[in-house]
């Protein structure tokens, strides 16, 4: 399952528009489809859970490796609360590949 879409990752520019329809609905949601699916597909993104923290930390690893362009603090906050919110890390223990509720209560 997961070779499968990692071969529709790279399969190309049609599946790399993405829609902000198709991932949690929360603040935020389309400046951070709009900014970060520009490059690669969103799904890279929303295929990940992290701390915010985390995502900054990931976002500043961006622009070294990846020529991100560096975003003003009125552009990154809203678009780090999104991916805070709605891609927080997976819950451990099940190690469940694909894809959880982020709005999901939790113990
Ligand atoms: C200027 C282009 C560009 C922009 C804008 C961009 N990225 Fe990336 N990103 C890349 C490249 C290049 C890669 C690595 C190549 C790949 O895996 O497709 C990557 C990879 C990633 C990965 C995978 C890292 C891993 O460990 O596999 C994540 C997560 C990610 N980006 C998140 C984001 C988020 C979140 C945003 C928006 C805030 C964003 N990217 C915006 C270029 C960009």
């Amino acid at each position: 399952m997961r070779l499968f879409v990692i071969l529709l990752l790279l399969a190309g520019p049609a599946w790399a528009q993405s829609d902000p329809a198709d991932f949690p609905d929360a603040p935020g949601r389309e400046e951070a489809v709009a900014f970060c699916g520009s490059c690669h597909s969103f799904r890279i993104v929303a295929s990940q859970g992290m701390t915010r923290v985390q995502w900054d930390e990931s976002l500043k690893w961006m622009v070294q490796r990846h020529n991100m362009p560096q975003l003003d603090k009125d552009d990154l906050d809203p678009i780090l609360d999104y991916l805070a919110r709605a891609f927080p890390p997976k819950a451990s223990g099940g190690g469940r590949p694909g894809w959880t509720n982020p709005f999901a209560p939790r113990q």
